[in-house]
Order: structure tokens, then C-alpha cells, then sequence
């Protein structure tokens, strides 16, 4: 049975992941959130979770009308946090 993953604080998760994406594509800010590994230690993340992320990234991205290569260029960077996030 999937049990449910609450953000303690939304607002902080938001602002938190429009400046990491916005680091990881060498845009101008500053990332001020913890480390891949502390965020997610105790959420016993799954790799099926990881990759349901993924897919929803994917069709939230295909909505927006994000061109395929730029998506794949976010993809890719995200791909090698796997091993941070998911602890299960
Ligand atoms: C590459 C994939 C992912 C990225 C880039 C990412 C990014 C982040 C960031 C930036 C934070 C905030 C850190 C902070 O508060 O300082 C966070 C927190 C969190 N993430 Fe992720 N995440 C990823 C995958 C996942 C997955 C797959 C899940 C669950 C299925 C997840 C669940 C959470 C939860 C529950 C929090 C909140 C922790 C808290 O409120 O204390 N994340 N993540």
C-alpha cells in the first residue's frame, strides 16, 4: 500500500524547485534549498516513484509545449539525483 508523501512546507518546495530547475539550466540564481540526499532521506522513496515523477514532468512539460530536446536536456540532468532521492 502506497503510504502519502506530505511537503512539510508547499510554499518552501515550490520556491525551493523553481530555483533548483532554474540552477541546473545555468540560468541566474541561486539554489538555497538542503542537499538531494537530506531532503529525502526519510520518504523511502521508491525507483517506481522516481520514474512516476519523471512521467508527470514529462506531460506537464508536453502541456507547455516544451520543445523535446530542452526537455530532454532537463531530463538528463535530473537523472543523476536517482541515486539521492530514492532509498528504497
Ligand atoms: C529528480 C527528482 C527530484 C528533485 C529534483 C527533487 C527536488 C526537491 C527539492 C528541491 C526539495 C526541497 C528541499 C528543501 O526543502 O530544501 C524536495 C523536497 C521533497 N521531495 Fe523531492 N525531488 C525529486 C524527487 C522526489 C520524489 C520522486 C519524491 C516522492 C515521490 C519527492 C518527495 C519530496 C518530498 C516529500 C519533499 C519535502 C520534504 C520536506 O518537506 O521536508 N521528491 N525535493
Amino acid at each position: 500500500m502506497a503510504e502519502i508523501l506530505m511537503a512539510s512546507d508547499l510554499v518552501r518546495l515550490r520556491r525551493t524547485l523553481k530555483e533548483q530547475f532554474c540552477c541546473i539550466l545555468a540560468g541566474p540564481c541561486d539554489y538555497t534549498g538542503r542537499d538531494m540526499a537530506s531532503s529525502h532521506k526519510d520518504h523511502g522513496i521508491t525507483n517506481r516513484e522516481f520514474n512516476a515523477l519523471v512521467e508527470n514532468l514529462q506531460l506537464a512539460m508536453n502541456r507547455e509545449g516544451v520543445p523535446f530536446r530542452a526537455q530532454n536536456k532537463l531530463l538528463a540532468k535530473l537523472a543523476p539525483m536517482q541515486r539521492d532521492v530514492v532509498t528504497r
